[in-house]
């Protein structure tokens, strides 16, 4: 029986990768919606993924925040760094998040938990251009930008947009740009509709969607039923060689096209 679990499980990573048209997805048992652990056996799977996946030697990671980055960040094992020297950077800077989910706590807790080193990018969150402008000409900036500029991984959760848009005190005039858009996924501080179609990005520094084509390793790890059209939406132009680590209640949702 344990084995038609299984298979009946690797069954459904097929046809959600398939409906996603990407080229892998993983899915652990239950709902994040329902309960929190569910994060913590997506951590589990994204830390034996990256194990399994990345190549050995020095390589650069660059790392979103949110929550789910947060606690995926804990199930983290220095075992990852075996055979690597990793460094973590943060993806973006000033998206407008809290310190604990901050892109930067990530990258520090990411390295703390694989024994590995982490850049911060000193970029405060929620400032104006004019004021973050001068910063990037400062080295120690230029040096994180750098690193960033040549990651080789990257890993990034995703979002309802509207929940994101909330949740990051945005202009109540640019939420209702996003509603009369019609928008549903947010990534990288980027803004989609359902058909995957790019209508807002926060004008800040770091990674943006169209450098992901040239990171060969790029790893989106988003769970719960609530997002699962976001998941949905994202995915429609993301890289096909995009591993999707999602959870039963997302997967069920997309594939049902509830
Ligand atoms: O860009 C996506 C968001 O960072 C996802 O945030 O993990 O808190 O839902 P979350």
């Amino acid at each position: 029986q344990f084995m038609n679990q299984l298979l009946g499980f690797k069954e459904d990573e097929k046809r959600l990768a398939d409906k996603l048209g990407i080229d892998h997805c993983l899915i652990v048992n239950g709902d994040a919606d329902q309960s929190s652990r569910v994060l913590d056996e997506m951590g589990k799977e994204l830390n034996q993924t990256l194990q399994l996946v990345l190549p050995a030697g020095r390589l650069t990671v660059a790392v979103m925040g949110g929550t789910t980055m947060a606690r995926v960040a804990q199930q983290m094992t220095y075992k990852l760094s075996a055979g690597r020297e990793l460094t973590f950077v943060p993806a973006r800077g000033g998206v407008g998040e809290a310190v604990a989910i901050q892109a930067n706590s990530v990258a520090a807790s990411m390295a703390e938990a694989t024994d590995s080193k982490y850049r911060v990018l000193y970029i405060p969150e929620n400032v104006s251009a004019e004021t973050y402008q001068p910063l990037l000409k400062e080295p120690s900036v230029q040096e994180v930008l750098q690193l960033i500029d040549n990651a080789q991984v990257v890993i990034h959760s995703i979002g309802d947009a509207l929940v994101m848009a909330k949740r990051r005190s945005m202009a109540p005039a640019t939420i209702a740009k996003l509603v009369e858009k019609h928008a549903v996924s947010e990534t990288f501080g980027t803004f989609f509709d359902e058909a995957g179609q790019v209508i807002y990005k926060i004008p800040r520094i770091g990674l943006q969607i169209p450098d992901l084509d040239h990171i060969p390793y790029v790893f989106a790890v988003a769970g719960g039923k609530s997002k699962a059209q976001a998941i949905a939406a994202y995915m429609k132009n993301a890289p096909s060689r995009t591993w999707l680590i999602t959870d039963v209640g997302a997967s069920n949702a997309i594939l049902t096209g509830e």
